[in-house]
């Protein structure tokens, strides 16, 4: 089984267009040793040709180009991606979808009721999707029923939910219930291996400790250094686990949570233009290398 990082920054990539924070500037610069993202999504085969996309990011266009194993031409109008599942309904994780309008056959989506009420309503997507290609939407449920895509053999998708919220444009935004945000746990089943992808993780409940102790490979949240990072930069005034996300260092921080799990490959992912992890020699990025963890970068392929 293959995990590819097709986008490793959190909303807004790295640099994000309007943003002059220290990391922003510096990458843009040349200043800081820093290298771009794309946002977050990821690709998961069995066979190297035919791909579940998980997550379309806005950036989508982008990283198909950049990965040239999602566009195997072998027809007139072709494509790797059989389909597409969706761990919550943010802009970063669904906006892509538009991008993917002129598929020849109907989309096969696979998400949560709660994320497809969002995508049919506060931002309709799919309904716009039905004057393109369409949708064929499969209900996934938040539980850990885990389910299989046709045409990708091999590998099983185990959905549970992450206590956190719909996105702000949601109508359920003020009412959160199980599906909003997904963790997932995939899984070979020829070898038995399997990793955790939770790029939006704010608590760590049994669920995820769970997923956590299971995992050759761990692909967590690394929004946030800080949790006030947000005004730490001057960009903003949330903390970052108000928007569903538990930052990294000090005292119940992600490194803490990682440190339980030694004998996984243990990798940031989604990380926000704000941090300062992103400056390769760092002194922040060497406390995650010295907890033994890594930092995601697009077209990095994980074999499991
Ligand atoms: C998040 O991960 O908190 C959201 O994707 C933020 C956003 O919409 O940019
Ligand atoms: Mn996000
Ligand atoms: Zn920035």
């Amino acid at each position: 089984m293959k995990i590819r990082i097709l986008g490793s920054a959190a909303g807004g990539g790295f640099p994000q267009w309007n943003c002059n924070c220290e990391t922003c500037d510096g990458c843009r610069s040349g200043r800081l040793n820093a290298i771009p993202r794309s946002q977050s999504s990821i690709a998961v085969s069995s066979n190297g040709l035919d791909w579940v996309l998980i997550n379309a990011s806005p950036d989508i266009r982008s990283q198909i180009l950049a990965n040239p194993e999602l566009q195997p031409n072998r027809h007139l109008r072709d494509t790797g991606i059989k389909a597409v599942f969706l761990m919550d309904a943010q802009i970063d994780h669904v906006t892509g979808l538009l991008m993917l309008r002129e598929s020849k056959v109907r989309l096969p989506i696979y998400c949560s009721a709660r994320v497809k009420s969002d995508l049919t309503s506060g931002f309709p997507i799919f309904n716009i999707l039905e004057h393109y290609c369409g949708v064929d939407w499969f209900e996934v449920k938040p539980d850990g029923t885990p389910f299989t895509v046709p045409g990708i053999d091999g590998i099983q998708f185990e959905p549970f939910a992450l206590t956190s919220k719909a996105p702000p444009y949601s109508p359920h935004r003020a009412a959160p219930a199980p599906g909003d945000n997904l963790g997932l746990v995939i899984r070979n089943v020829v070898t038995g291996k399997c990793a955790l992808y939770a790029p939006g993780l704010g608590v760590i409940e049994p669920p995820v400790e769970k997923a956590m102790r299971e995992a050759d490979l761990i692909l967590v949240d690394g929004t946030t250094w800080t949790d006030d990072e947000m005004s730490r930069r001057g960009v903003g005034k949330k903390l970052a686990r108000e928007m569903g996300h538990l930052y990294q260092s000090g005292a119940g921080g992600m490194l803490e949570v990682l440190s339980a799990y030694p004998n996984a490959r243990r990798v940031l992912i989604h990380i926000n233009n704000t941090n300062p992890i992103l400056i390769e020699d760092g002194a922040e990025r060497a406390e995650v290398r010295a907890a033994g963890v890594e930092v995601a970068q697009d077209g990095l392929v994980f074999e499991l």
